[in-house]
């Protein structure tokens, strides 16, 4: 299992993920993930449209439409 400063997570907080609810997925990461994921947002990654979308790193993965119970079984896992 990785440490916490292997895993980061990054939510979109550009304008179209934020009205398609990114700011619930970021509240919630911000009160739950202290102890088991690094977090950051980043401006627009160019999907707008398909948000909230959601960067999981060290494995790139990109998520679109990325939902609360996405997010809760990514910080669950580590
Ligand atoms: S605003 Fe989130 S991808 Fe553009």
């Amino acid at each position: 299992m990785m440490n916490k400063k292997n895993r980061l997570i990054v939510i979109c907080n550009g304008k179209s993920c934020r009205r398609d609810g990114a700011n619930h997925l970021i509240k919630y990461i911000k009160e739950n993930a202290n102890n088991t994921v690094e977090f950051t947002t980043k401006y627009c990654f160019g999907r707008c449209g398909n948000g909230p979308v959601t960067l999981i790193l060290p494995e790139e993965k990109l998520i679109e439409n990325c939902t609360l119970a996405i997010i809760q079984k990514f910080i669950k896992k580590y």
